[in-house]
């Protein structure tokens, strides 16, 4: 099997595992970055990391027009069958879930998460996906934590890191996280959607080269990372 990795721009991510078709964090029409609108999404599953407007805005139409199952913290699950979301699996914080396509754990971040309405959305996630193909991690929103050493022990052929900075880790506290991780390969995401978080990619791709035994691997919205 071959598992395709799709970045979207900003922290979205289309995942086909051959089997299955899944969707991290989608934010594709206000996106200014995103190559596609939510209308072009095929999703069997949509994984959500944490509350925030720029990870959940196109989650419900999706979910609506495709059956697609949210898979996210318990709370955030909640706060989707109210909107009307049909198909939900709560995980939390430390939970793993043998899915169909792969495994899925549910890791900490530190970030916030409140919902778009104001509702607490509990506690913000990354996800570690055991996959047929190798494992993923995905810190989504978060700082650099000294725990990320143990999320690396379970071998990682993929580390996709925020770079943006201001609102998550930047480019310096990546590099401390990925001496930690210590995955294969990693890949930069959260940057450049917004003058906020943008960030020079190729310079990143540098360091890493230079500072850490990762390879990096730098796409355009739009490009693909093959597992
Ligand atoms: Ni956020
Ligand atoms: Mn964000």
């Amino acid at each position: 099997t071959m598992t395709k990795l799709t970045w979207l721009g900003h922290g979205t991510w289309a995942i086909e595992t051959g089997s299955h078709k899944l969707i991290l964090d989608p934010f594709l029409n206000d996106n200014p970055a995103a190559p596609i609108t939510a209308d072009d999404v095929d999703a069997d599953f949509i994984l959500v990391s944490h509350g925030h407007f720029d990870h959940v805005a196109d989650v419900v139409p999706i979910a609506k027009r495709t059956g697609a199952m949210v898979i996210a913290l318990f709370d955030i699950c909640q706060w989707f069958e109210k909107q009307g979301v049909e198909k939900t699996h709560g995980q939390n914080i430390g939970g793993a879930w043998k899915h169909p396509f792969g495994t899925v754990k549910m890791t900490i971040a530190h970030h916030s998460s409140t919902m778009p309405d104001g509702s607490p959305g509990g506690d913000p996630a990354g996800f570690l996906l055991s996959l047929a193909d190798g494992n993923v991690y995905f810190a989504c929103d978060t700082a650099l934590f000294t725990d990320m050493q143990w999320i690396g022990r379970a071998g990682l052929d993929l580390a996709v890191l925020p770079i943006g900075d201001n609102y998550t880790m930047g480019p310096e506290d990546s590099i401390e996280a990925i001496k930690l991780l210590k995955p294969k390969r990693v890949a930069p995401a959260h940057y450049n959607t917004w003058p906020p978080i943008e960030q020079d990619a190729n310079a990143w791709a540098e360091m890493v080269k230079k500072r850490t035994d990762a390879e990096p691997v730098v796409v355009q919205p739009g490009g693909v990372i093959e597992l």
